[in-house]
């Protein structure tokens, strides 16, 4: 048994060290949420954070993840961050099949709590590894922008 800490909760899961976190949190756990593209670190619909870092659980082997905290988008609403990029996404109805959007809010919400007022160039890097078969770009890009605009007028309120 391996224990995992996911969305802090404690789950114990009968798999091999080297079995994809992506299998251990979907098949095993059955949070499923969390969406498998590519399987090879390609596309980023199976983005979780392991410890706050945005990771493509496809490939990471659940021995890594032991004693780390990960978190779904199931719970990312539950983080500063993650609220901010939900709420965007629901108002600029970001989403069009939705299939990849899972893995873009936790690539978002990871620059957001790094980076809460990203530049264009921010932006690119946290999200070029990102596929939307639809080609929602430009509004993904708009949502970052509007949730880091709720974060800066926070910081004005505070
Ligand atoms: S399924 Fe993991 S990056 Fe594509
Ligand atoms: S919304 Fe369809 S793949 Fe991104």
């Amino acid at each position: 048994m391996i224990a995992l800490n996911v969305n802090g909760k404690r789950y114990d899961v009968d798999v091999d060290p080297d079995t994809p976190l992506l299998w251990a949190i979907r098949d095993v756990i059955g949070l499923t949420g969390t969406k498998f593209g590519c399987g090879i670190a390609l596309c980023g619909a199976c983005t979780v954070h392991v410890d706050g870092k945005a990771t493509r659980s496809c490939s990471t082997p659940v021995s890594a993840a032991v004693g780390k905290r990960i978190t779904t988008i199931e719970a990312v609403g539950a983080t500063p961050a993650g609220k901010k990029i939900q709420q965007a996404w629901i108002d600029l109805e970001v989403p069009q099949c939705g299939y990849c959007q899972s893995g873009q809010i936790m690539s978002a919400t990871a620059l957001l709590t790094a980076k809460p007022t990203p530049t264009d160039r921010d932006i690119d890097a946290a999200m070029s590894g990102n596929i939307c078969r639809c080609g929602t770009y430009a509004r993904i890009r708009e949502g970052i922008k509007r949730a880091a605009q709720g974060s800066a007028n926070d910081k004005k309120g505070a």
